[in-house]
């Protein structure tokens, strides 16, 4: 899993989803891919984007248009974010280091995951060597947060990502009792916990289930946001909110922005897309803070229809791994080149110059 030079007919992320299928073993691949149970969540955000039409515009003047957003105060080329997605090295040896070089050429904000497979103070420097290097003004990077089984652990976590200049905290709430099962391979590991084992996210067989276990004891309640809004300084975004109440109430505990998202299908498989959850989440809470969205986006229409429905910007998960089992750093920089480019045909299509002009008047019916 060295660097390839990247196939010459790869065009668009789905491209790169099928090549990287034949390159990644077996049971990484459907590690990557799978959703929870029988993939209903999974299949619902595919089938939400697909079910949304917009209207094109036609004759308006775009010619000085942008892709460009702000966020929290800092530039992002595009209304595209890197999903934080543990253990990269799963997919090329540089793992983290290769994305965060890309997203920093991109200027691309990327969301490193708790469970990444590289020190997060490595990550951050590979991300300023690399703007450094090129020129580039990419925002800070951001830093995922899973609450560990002690407060003092989450903090010690907090700290070491302030220290290191990540810009955003983002906690995700969503997958505290995942059940995950899968064996990570030789060289691959939860390189910010130390010799501590990732928190163990399986309810175990026999005798009490789930509740009553320290699985669930442990699991992060509201007190725990509003401890963490206590502790730090920097903007505090929620990820893994899909309700209206789940919405208003993070706002009351003072998050600066949501992702409405449901984990990639990979949680829990009763659980709509987060496309279908947004518009309600845009009517109660949309003006009071930005909101993001994630699931299977994987094209500038897609992206176009989240700005259609309220969403700020989108998350981009597994593309990712795709891009990095392909080309390594060159794929992910090519992957976000491609969303890049699909996005402002998109736009220009919607006779928008900006991502901000794209709203609910776009959509058809
Ligand atoms: C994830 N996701 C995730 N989310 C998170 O907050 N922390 C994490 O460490 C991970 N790890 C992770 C690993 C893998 C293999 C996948 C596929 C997903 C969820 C991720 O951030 C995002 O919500 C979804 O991946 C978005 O959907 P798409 O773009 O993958 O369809």
């Amino acid at each position: 899993m060295g660097d390839h030079v990247i196939p010459g007919d790869i065009a668009s992320l789905d491209d790169y989803a099928r090549h990287a299928a034949s390159r990644l073993p077996e049971a990484t691949w459907r590690h990557i891919e799978e959703g929870s149970e029988r993939g209903l969540a999974l299949a619902a955000n595919r089938a939400a984007l697909d079910a949304v039409q917009l209207v094109p515009r036609m004759l308006r003047d775009v010619a000085e248009g942008s892709t460009a957003i702000e966020l929290f105060g800092a530039r992002h080329a595009a209304p595209i974010l890197l999903a934080p997605v543990a253990y990269q090295k799963l997919a090329h040896d540089d793992g983290e280091l290769a994305t965060a070089r890309a997203a920093a050429a991109l200027e691309t904000a990327m969301i490193v995951s708790t469970l990444s497979s590289v020190p997060i103070e490595d990550v951050a420097t590979a991300s300023a060597a690399a703007a450094r290097e090129l020129g580039t003004a990419p925002p800070a990077p951001w830093f995922q947060l899973y609450f560990q089984p002690a407060r003092e652990q989450s903090l010690a976590l907090l700290r070491r990502a302030e220290a290191a200049g990540y810009g955003v905290i983002v906690v995700t709430v969503d997958a505290a009792m995942k059940r995950a099962g899968f064996p990570l391979p030789p060289g691959v590991t939860a390189a910010n916990l130390g010799d501590a084992p990732p928190a163990q996210h399986e309810a175990t067989a026999g005798g009490r289930i789930l509740f009553g276990t320290p699985l669930a004891r442990q699991a992060p309640t509201w007190a725990d946001i509003a401890w963490l809004r206590e502790q730090t300084r920097l903007p505090l975004v929620i990820k893994g909110v899909l309700s209206v109440d789940d919405a208003r109430r993070s706002i009351d505990h003072g998050v600066d922005g949501i992702v409405v998202s449901n984990h990639g299908g990979r949680v829990f498989d009763g659980a709509p897309a987060g496309l279908s959850a947004l518009p309600a989440i845009v009517d109660a809470v949309g003006s009071d803070v930005p909101l993001l969205v994630d699931g299977s986006f994987r094209s500038g229409t897609d992206i176009a229809k989240a700005l259609a429905f309220g969403a700020k910007a989108v998350l981009i998960g597994r593309p990712q791994f795709h891009a990095l089992a392909v080309g390594g750093l060159a794929g992910v920089a090519h992957m976000l080149h491609i969303l890049r480019a699909e996005l402002e045909l998109a736009l220009a299509l919607l006779g928008c110059a900006a991502p901000e002009e794209v709203g609910s008047a776009h959509i058809f019916g």
